[in-house]
């Protein structure tokens, strides 16, 4: 079953970032570096499409390095953009940012024209980490300066350098069903919008194909790689149990506990350095996403009436 979460009070963060991005030269967009195109908003780049973005790839330390580079050199190929990797042990990552952001608003910079910056990013990804790291000794301004509303919180990084939190969440509807996964396994979406044991299934069955060793190692399986590639996901994910001790009586698995040790392994990183997707991957899940929302889309209207309107009475809906 596809993962979909509603947060809610969206509004007023879309509200907030409409009225301050007029104002703002650059975007950071934090991701997860383990699943970056899942853990992007698309929500985001139509408020702030037209903006200069950065996108910033962040808890690369527990992330498969190599396909961080993939991404990055993904992300640097497209227009207005550039992406950098960072993780949490960087303890002075504002040298980093900065320098992002003046190679993409050369202009910007000194005190008559300060570079001014938006950064946002989902749930989990670290934004609260990363902010406390760059603000620092500096007090971190919110709400009650003049032109700061009451949600934002603004963190002066040099004399000319602004940087401006998003306040409250934006979170992106789901039409890629393997980025639902990847987020819930990551521990971006709330506990009670998925099933455990099913999250658990789908990265077993992710990471059985490309990191079968590591698998196999951190959970003492004692099985090649290339078994433990060719094993069943509930079949791996009952041996998980078992080796683990999580049973129910009679020999059964408790597979609820064993789908929270998996889910455990991957977030922690013990599980070792693991990125859920590649961008030729995330382009042939979202192709088909795509299609299958514009279908459900199809559907909805024709239920509803809309279908039987003449093409020209939808125009500019
Ligand atoms: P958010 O504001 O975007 O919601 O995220 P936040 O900074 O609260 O970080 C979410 C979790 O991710 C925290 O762990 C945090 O320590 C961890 N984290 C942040 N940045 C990094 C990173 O670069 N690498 C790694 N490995 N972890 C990172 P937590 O378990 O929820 O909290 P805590 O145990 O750290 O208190």
């Amino acid at each position: 079953m596809a993962i979909q979460w509603f947060p809610g009070h969206m509004h007023l963060t879309k509200k907030a970032i409409g009225e301050r991005i007029k104002d703002i030269d650059v975007v950071i967009e934090l991701l997860d570096a383990r699943l970056p195109a899942s853990s992007a908003n698309p929500m985001l780049a139509e408020l702030t499409g037209h903006k200069p973005g950065l996108k910033v790839l962040n808890k690369q330390d527990l992330a498969d390095p190599e396909r961080t580079q993939q991404w990055l050199a993904h992300y640097n190929a497209l227009p207005d953009t550039r992406a950098i990797g960072l993780d949490a042990s960087q303890t002075t990552p504002a040298r980093q940012l900065v320098e992002a952001c003046h190679a993409l608003a050369p202009n910007r910079g000194g005190m008559a024209k300060p570079m001014r910056v938006l950064i946002c990013g989902i749930p989990n990804v670290g934004k609260s980490t990363l902010i406390n790291t760059l603000a620092g000794g500096r007090k971190a301004k919110t709400g009650d300066e003049a032109g700061i509303t009451k949600l934002e919180q603004r963190i002066t990084l040099a004399d000319d350098f602004y940087l401006w939190d998003t306040p409250g969440m934006l979170w992106p509807r789901i039409i890629v069903a393997k980025s639902g996964y990847n987020l819930a396994a990551s521990g971006a979406v709330g506990r009670n919008a998925f099933d455990d044991e099913e999250v658990a299934l789908e990265l077993l069955d992710y990471v059985k194909r490309h990191y079968a060793k590591g698998l196999a190692a951190r959970f003492k399986l004692d099985l090649d790689a290339a078994t433990v590639a060719d094993m069943q996901d509930e079949e791996l994910l009952d041996a998980i149990g078992r080796k683990r001790g999580a049973l129910l009586g009679k020999g059964r698995v408790n597979l609820q506990k064993a789908a929270e040790i998996v889910m455990h392994a991957f977030r922690d990183g013990s599980l070792g350095r693991i990125t859920l997707e590649t961008p030729e991957e995330f382009a042939a899940w979202l192709a088909e996403g795509e299609q299958l929302d514009a279908e459900r889309r199809a559907k909805k209207e024709a239920r509803s009436g809309k279908g039987k309107r003449a093409p020209a009475a939808d125009a500019g809906t």
